[in-house]
């Protein structure tokens, strides 16, 4: 049992708090917005660290998906919000799906909590198929991320401008970037011809 698993219980009781949930309130607005102004509306979905599912309703009703996280009691939590959700215990760093598999996958307020940030995209990377749609989140660098250490999960927070060379230089286009208080979120493709 990690952590994350004793956090499960209290963890969406926690999120609708009324400070919280007005800036969670703004990142799934934004998150929407990029999946609007690109047109892309995902019928299969992978979520990786999806927590308690919170975030799932940034996509239609009718989404088919795979929930994954490495905490058995997060997952249960979003099969309580999700029907139909495909849980799958299992790390981000490695990943039981095939390659080039998915055309969409997120990765939403997961970055901040993963040391290896190179091994967190590559995985990302080695699922989707060749012009796949990457939603991914990383945290913003200022003190109120700083103060979330004090939750118990340590995070490690890397610099937007390394982030995006490292973006770039894995052949992710960036089709859209918004920001809120703690976060950045992009709408990454990842190239036809890499
Ligand atoms: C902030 S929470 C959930 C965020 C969720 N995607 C949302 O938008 O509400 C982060 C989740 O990532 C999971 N997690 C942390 N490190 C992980 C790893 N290395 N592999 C898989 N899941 C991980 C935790 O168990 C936790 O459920």
């Amino acid at each position: 049992m990690n952590l994350w698993d004793l956090k499960a219980g209290l963890y969406h009781a926690a999120r609708c708090m009324p400070l919280i949930r007005k800036i969670l309130d703004r990142e799934i607005e934004n998150l929407k917005l990029l999946l609007d102004e690109a047109g892309i509306h995902p019928e299969e979905v992978l979520d990786i660290g999806i927590g308690s599912g919170s975030s799932w309703i940034i996509f239609r009703e009718s989404v088919a998906g795979f929930g994954i996280d490495q905490s058995h009691a997060m997952l249960g939590q979003a099969q309580k919000r999700i029907s139909g959700l495909n849980p799958v215990v299992a790390s981000a760093l490695h990943l039981p799906i095939t390659e080039g598999r998915l055309q969409f996958v997120s990765v939403i307020g997961l970055a901040e909590y993963i040391r290896d940030k190179a091994g967190l995209l590559d995985e990302s990377i080695r699922i989707l198929k060749p012009g796949g749609w990457l939603l991914i989140t990383i945290p913003t660098g200022g003190v109120m991320n700083r103060l979330r250490n004090l939750l118990g999960n340590p995070l490690y927070i890397k610099g937007q401008t390394e982030w995006e060379s490292m973006l770039e230089a894995r052949s992710l286009h960036v089709v859209g970037k918004k920001r809120s208080l703690l976060q950045i979120q992009y709408l990454l493709q990842l190239k036809l011809n890499p």
